[in-house]
């Protein structure tokens, strides 16, 4: 287990370096990144290195046994570059030069900044690979977390035309796929090709979004891998991540992973509660994160106080730092670096908290809460190491598809992430565990697999998912399936198109329900023999070999099938043709599976998560209250908490942000 957080030493006076470092020894610290922004001061003037101050800083960490990340500092391109050659910097969508004079101000297919990011990052790689200190490297930071991540200048159109090139083969090809015909588009040669800019009269073709979503997404992951290929030549013994930015989706995460050893990810849950959204949704995105290589994972920025540009957020609650802590850790964080270690004085962020306040006094909170959380972590980190999240159940999400139902949202009221989080609160309010899984990807350990909206589709995840059923797996698909081919072109099939003989159905017919309508379903099974409020959507279900299992109630269509359950091979698969109510979606998974997951051994109110993470035999399940006041759970097996080495069994009362970590007893 790693524990530390983002150290600036440029920011500081060297003297300062030797107070700081006592201090988080202090707080078992054991980990720091750095340099990940420092380019200016480690290479001042072209092809003059330096890295003197920065070598200095190692070795004061690494005396204390304090291992180091080195951040690639890639994100900011110094000025020196930007006055030369000023067409590094990206243009946005209304073809306006995006300006220099803070992070991010580059182009990811610039072949002259692919030379000035060679020579840094080979120049920084040569000169750390044998320092022990130096464990690991992060690649850049935050790839794509500006304003524009997608660039649209005259580089990346010719880029673009060459990956069309490479995909289409001939133009006849792609003008047939796209269906250029279409308002009078078709391409006569490759250069009449346009980037989809924003200042134009009507709707762009939906396959050349995609197409350029897809190519915007492989510029960043290309410009990664180039970084990486020189850090894995140069540092064998180095490992290499990157920190991803949880629900963004402008970059194909899946893809963005394939290459790192591990992911890490930035966790601000200030950002997410403030949007509305609580932390069951950082926990889909921990899901996320550590399914993406199927790997615990770390968290390279973790909230530690107010997050803060302007106005200054609230700061955490005394023990909110250490439930948030606990969640990323139970989700399969294997390291957990605070976002940063003390306020700076000066910048664009310069009121964003840090574990130290301004003055760098250790009277801090945010210091005493997390040097506590060291303390702790001390007791158990040998217990738990090793140990990792087993998932029962799979949600299957792709970019693409994302992509896809953002280019058209198909419904005023449909929000695709609203409607996978439901899915996923179901499952986990049920005591199950969730990995998150690319269509194309391994499915026959998952006793259920949920693909909310699959509405893009290819051979391959057509098989697979044929094949999960044939041989037992129950597979549950909703309305929106099958609909595209994987191009973003409608197929002129009975819907759900490839999926008909699997689900037993045909769609003859659908209802886009107006902002705020809605319908009512009702169940015919006994154990959901309710009536549901649904919404967003409604597909009127004719049956082949499928049964009903919940009808419309109103409307022209009452009385219709809007939930079937066809038996396939050995498994079932189950069609949800409309948008319903959260508890629905318990009632029917429920009903599928029949049976409670594991962490059902523990009963808890809302707002206090289970999660296990198991070593070998030994399931250890992590108990969080996320609110602010004491809530009563029940545990049905006896268990033994690791914090307090009590055995612990029937109702007890967790504390205001209160953790439990619970060995259980019995299987
Ligand atoms: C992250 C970024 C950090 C810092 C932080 C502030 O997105 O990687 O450099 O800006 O946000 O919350
Ligand atoms: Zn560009």
């Amino acid at each position: 287990m790693y524990f530390g957080c983002d150290y600036y030493p440029e920011h500081w006076s060297e003297e300062r370096w030797e107070e700081d470092v006592k201090l988080m020894k202090k707080a078992h610290f054991n980990i720091i990144r750095l340099a990940e922004f420092a380019w200016s001061k480690l290479e001042p003037k072209e092809g003059e290195f330096d890295f003197s101050w920065l070598d200095k800083a190692v070795s004061i960490f690494s005396k204390q046994d304090i291992q180091i990340v080195l951040g690639t500092p890639t994100a900011a391109p110094p000025l020196w570059i930007i006055k030369k050659h000023p067409d590094i910097l990206p243009v946005d969508e209304n073809e306006g030069r995006v300006s220099s004079g803070t992070r991010r101000h580059y182009c990811p297919n610039n072949s002259i900044y692919r030379d000035y990011t060679e020579k840094i990052v080979t120049a920084l790689a040569r000169h750390y690979a044998r320092n022990k200190a130096i464990i690991g490297w992060q690649i850049d930071n935050e790839f794509g977390g500006s304003e524009n991540p997608r660039c649209y200048c005259n580089n990346c159109k010719e880029k673009f035309i060459e990956w069309l090139k490479d995909k289409y083969d001939n133009l006849q090809s792609l003008n047939r796929e796209w269906g250029t015909i279409f308002w009078s588009q078709t391409y006569n040669s490759w250069e009449e090709i346009s980037l989809p800019l924003k200042r134009v009269p009507a709707d762009h073709n939906p396959s050349l979004l995609l197409d350029f979503y897809r190519f915007s997404s492989h510029s960043y992951i290309d410009y990664q891998n180039f970084q990486i290929d020189i850090i894995r030549r140069l540092c064998p013994y180095h490992f290499i991540t990157h920190n991803l930015m949880g629900l963004f989706n402008k970059i194909d995460y899946f893809k963005l992973a394939e290459k790192l050893d591990f992911v890490s990810w930035d966790v601000y849950p200030w950002e997410y509660h403030s949007r509305g959204l609580g932390t069951m949704t950082i926990g889909l995105i921990h899901d996320l994160m550590r399914s993406l290589k199927k790997k615990n994972f770390w968290i390279m920025e973790h909230q530690c106080s107010s997050v803060t540009r302007g106005i200054i957020s609230p700061s955490p609650k005394p023990g909110e730092i250490r439930s948030w802590t606990y969640q990323s850790i139970s989700h399969g964080a294997d390291a957990i670096v605070y976002f940063r270690w003390r306020p700076s004085l000066f910048g664009a962020e310069q009121y964003h908290g840090g574990i130290l306040l301004h003055d760098g006094s250790p009277e801090s909170k945010s210091y005493h809460e997390i040097k506590s959380i060291g303390e702790e972590i001390e007791q158990w980190k040998d217990i738990l190491a090793g140990s990792e999240v087993r998932a029962e159940i799979a949600l299957l999400t792709s970019y693409d598809v994302q992509w896809a139902l953002d280019i058209h949202h198909q419904s005023p009221d449909f929000d695709y992430f609203n409607h996978f989080i439901d899915y996923y609160q179901a499952i986990r309010s049920l005591g199950f565990q969730v990995d998150i899984v690319h269509p194309e990807g391994k499915l026959s350990q998952y006793s259920l697999v949920v693909a909310p909206n699959l509405i893009l589709i290819n051979q391959k995840i057509v098989n697979n998912l044929y094949n999960y059923v044939k041989s037992g797996g129950i597979l549950l698909l909703t309305f929106r399936s099958a609909v595209k081919n994987w191009n973003n072109v409608i197929m002129d099939e009975v819907l759900p198109a490839k999926f008909k003989d699997l689900l037993g159905i045909e769609i003859h017919d659908y209802y886009s329900h107006p902002k705020g309508h809605e319908n009512s379903i009702i169940g015919k099974e006994d154990s959901f023999c309710k009536e549901y409020k649904v919404n967003t959507w409604s597909e009127i279900l004719d049956t082949s070999t499928a049964k009903p299992i919940a009808v419309y109630q109103r409307d022209y269509y009452a009385g219709k099938a809007a939930v079937t359950l066809n038996k396939y091979g050995e498994g079932k698969a189950v069609y949800v043709g409309t948008r319903a109510k959260k508890e629905f979606y318990k009632d029917l998974i429920n009903y599928l599976l029949d049976k409670e997951g594991p962490l059902s051994i523990i009963k808890a109110p809302y707002q206090v998560e289970t999660i296990s993470r198991t070593k070998e035999e030994r399931d250890f399940i992590f108990v969080i209250n996320h609110t602010p006041e004491s809530k009563f759970i029940n545990i049905t097996t006896s268990c033994k908490d690791i914090l307090t080495n009590k055995v612990v069994e029937g109702t007890i009362r967790i504390g205001p942000y209160g953790v439990f970590i619970l060995e259980r007893l019995k299987k």
